[in-house]
């Protein structure tokens, strides 16, 4: 079992991965500053966790922008840290547009601060948080990590600028590198005891959804239902958060397991696309609680349809998302309704 810097490891996909490494008996220190996290699902993780899972895990309240809470990450494990996981980042595509420097400077800078740090304590091993969104507007399905990747907004640019940062160390350095491009992760762990927290008004379908159907918002709005799309409303790719969790502890593995240098970079989602309107009646079906939409115009930005080619990451990993749409479904309001405010 291998010593592992997870950061940003608060979130939302960070502690269901933190759990899965916890569980397969690896050593950890999570680095996260709490900006859009609260250290609540950690101490939730610890609950869901093997016993002698408390011995295994350190906190560090700290910045991957800033050297020596880097350096503090990496001399509190016991021993050396053999890899890293990278989640710290900022996410939200219309907040990127307002504030790109934001997202260069935490998105870019952040990952070159840390490859820093990886450097000065003699580690070359990263799996990273990449996503869906640097395919830009994609007409040919599904999507195949060799497509062209023309990403249209600073959260996509960035991102896609850290891939390639990182892919120049693999040819530089002989690191091992693993970019997980993401599609819709979902869903919470089946406990109800970590999931999805955020900020205010939910911007993304899933959260909105459950805080529709919890009463705290009224309806739904579905943006859009004039695109080229089975019923003109919007597809994604929407895969559990336990699935993909789960991804990372295999993309690790592998790398871990691998000689010399090594660059994947992978797709993750089911290979299924979904619209809102079959959303909505999935959850409908999985809860029995129905969930009132009203139609309005399109969003800016979102683009007709995102859909993963999933055999990249089953024919390398050996892994596919095996949780269907009604889990999905079920564990996201689980979560919801046992924790109507959140972590507060
Ligand atoms: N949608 C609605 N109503 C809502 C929210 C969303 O109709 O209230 C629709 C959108 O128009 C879209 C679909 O639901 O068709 C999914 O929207 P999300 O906001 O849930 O997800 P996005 O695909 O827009 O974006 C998400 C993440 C990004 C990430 C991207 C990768 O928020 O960070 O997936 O595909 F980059």
């Amino acid at each position: 079992m291998a010593s592992l810097l997870i950061t940003g490891g608060a979130g939302f996909i960070g502690s269901h991965t933190v759990l899965v490494l916890l569980e397969a008996g690896h050593e950890l220190v999570v680095l996260d500053n709490f900006a859009n996290s609260s250290p609540i699902a950690l101490d939730r993780v610890m609950e869901l966790a093997p016993a002698d899972a408390s011995k295994r895990l350190q906190v560090i309240e700290g910045d991957v922008r800033c050297a020596e809470d880097l350096d503090r990450a990496f001399c509190a494990a016991s021993a050396s840290i053999a890899g890293v996981v990278h989640f710290a980042g900022r996410k939200a595509v219309r907040e990127s547009v307002e504030q790109p420097l934001l997202y260069w400077d935490v998105n870019l800078g952040g990952t070159r601060s840390l490859a820093e740090a990886m450097g000065r304590h003699g580690c070359g091993l990263v799996v990273f948080s990449s996503t869906a969104t640097v395919y830009g507007e994609p007409e040919v399905f599904p999507l195949l990590e060799e497509m062209p990747t023309p990403p249209v907004h600073p959260y996509a640019q960035t991102k896609l600028a850290a891939e390639q940062m990182l892919a120049a160390l693999v040819r530089s350095q002989d690191w091992r590198v693993a970019s997980l491009r993401y599609f819709n992760p979902v869903g919470a762990h089946p406990s109800g005891r970590i999931g999805e927290d955020p900020n205010g008004i939910p911007n993304n379908l899933f959260p909105y959804i459950t805080q529709v159907a919890a009463g705290r918002l009224e309806r739904l709005r579905v943006f859009g239902d004039d695109y080229p799309t089975r019923d003109g409303t919007g597809e994604r790719d929407y895969l559990h958060v336990m699935d993909l969790a789960e991804a990372h502890a295999v993309a690790l593995d592998h790398l871990l397991q691998h000689q010399g240098a090594a660059q994947v970079t992978l797709n993750l989602g089911t290979g299924h696309a979904r619209s809102v309107l079959e959303v909505v009646q999935a959850f409908e079906r999985a809860t029995g609680i129905s969930i009132p939409y009203e139609v309005l115009p399109r969003r800016a930005g979102d683009v007709p349809k995102l859909e993963a080619s999933p055999e990249s990451a089953a024919q390398v990993l050996g892994w596919r998302a095996s949780r269907s749409l009604e889990q999905m479904c079920r564990d996201g309001w689980a979560w919801q309704r046992a924790n109507p405010n959140g972590y507060q």
